[in-house]
């Protein structure tokens, strides 16, 4: 897989200008979301760059990573006469750098793209890393494929246009970047308060450089890739369990599932307790909880047989020994899980 360039921009405008000259390209086009269309397009509409842009509005959020939206994105790039040579720009969330990767990695067997993140968790987590596409079936993330964008440009600008909540969001995939890293950045992490305003491009880099370093290794996910699963066998199964009744941010879902995964790190692999009881309290007084009950297990359970990553009938897990020890392919029996969901009840 080709190389991806992550920048760090402190001007978005001048970042953008070099990133599109970089690609050499005929037709210039740029996905955007109802959202970011009012929120970030006039942030970077006036770029030299972008003046015979053509914009592609999609619907916003995760609704809309549909097959018909993908439909309708090819249909407009074929509309605006797009061509092999043509230069795609992603300019919102993971739903927006997922689908418009897929859409420029399919349409005439794969075009470039730029991708723009525009919230906190695309921006050390989806972005980055070369996996795109859509949800499919009832289940998330179902078809697509590694691509990696020629770059991406990370602009802690587009923060300001964000909600308390999507900022948790995000900085619940900074945490684990900190659990599957160093003790200091863990540290860093469990000691800030979230706030919109304090998110630095410092913070950003240092922590979407834990993703890339791991994703440099492995882009395919065969092996340490899977690190960056840590929170998510248990969190993508609270996700799914919160769609049937009340829908919670992905993110606030990896919180959760990390109080899970880190009980059963400390029962199985050692994990030390209290740097687990630090972790937990931190996610506690940010995230709050979803509430659920001893009659949740078996759904919970279910949805977690359900995840991508096992293999045959075992539910797979990557937990730690330690922080930045990290144990991918790990399993755990029924009886495991129910401890665990109840430690996440109790605590
Ligand atoms: N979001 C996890 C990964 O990119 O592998």
């Amino acid at each position: 897989m080709k190389q991806q360039k992550v920048i760090i921009s402190q001007n978005i405008r001048k970042a953008l200008d070099e990133a599109v000259a970089a690609c050499s390209h005929d037709r210039l086009l740029v996905l955007v979301d109802e959202t970011t269309l009012k929120a970030c397009w006039p942030l970077v509409c006036q770029c030299p760059s972008m003046h015979d842009a053509q914009l592609i509005t999609i619907g916003c959020t995760d609704t809309h990573k549909t097959l018909d939206t993908l439909s309708f994105v090819w249909s407009e790039m074929q509309r605006l006469g797009a061509t092999r040579h043509s230069l795609m720009v992603n300019l919102g969330g993971g739903m927006v750098t997922d689908l418009g990767g897929f859409a420029a990695s399919t349409f005439k067997r794969g075009i470039a793209y730029i991708n723009i993140p525009t919230t906190l968790l695309s921006m050390v987590d989806a972005s980055v890393g070369g996996k795109t596409g859509i949800n499919f079936g009832g289940l998330k993330n179902e078809i697509g494929v590694f691509n990696n964008a020629c770059c991406v440009i990370l602009d802690t600008e587009f923060l300001h246009t964000m909600d308390r909540e999507n900022i948790l969001s995000g900085y619940a995939e900074m945490l684990k970047h900190g659990l599957i890293s160093t003790k200091e950045r863990w540290s860093q992490l469990v000691c800030f308060a979230p706030v919109t305003s304090h998110i630095t491009s410092e913070m950003v880099a240092d922590n979407v450089s834990v993703k890339q370093h791991i994703v440099t290794e492995d882009p395919t996910e065969h092996g340490i890739r899977k690190a960056l699963n840590l929170g998510h066998t248990a969190g993508h199964a609270f996700e799914s369990l919160a769609l049937e009744r009340q829908p919670i941010l992905h993110g606030y879902a990896v919180a959760y599932g990390l109080i899970v995964e880190l009980y059963l790190c400390c029962v199985k692999t050692g994990f030390p307790t209290d740097i687990m009881r630090q972790t937990v309290a931190f996610i506690k007084e940010n995230y709050g909880r979803m509430a659920i009950t001893c009659d949740d297990y078996p759904r919970l359970i279910e949805l977690m047989h359900h995840d991508k990553k096992n293999v045959g009938n075992t539910i797979n897990f990557t937990l730690l020994g330690h922080v930045g020890d990290i144990r991918i392919d790990q399993t755990a029996t029924e009886d495991e899980i129910k401890e665990a969901l109840d430690f996440y009840r109790e605590c």
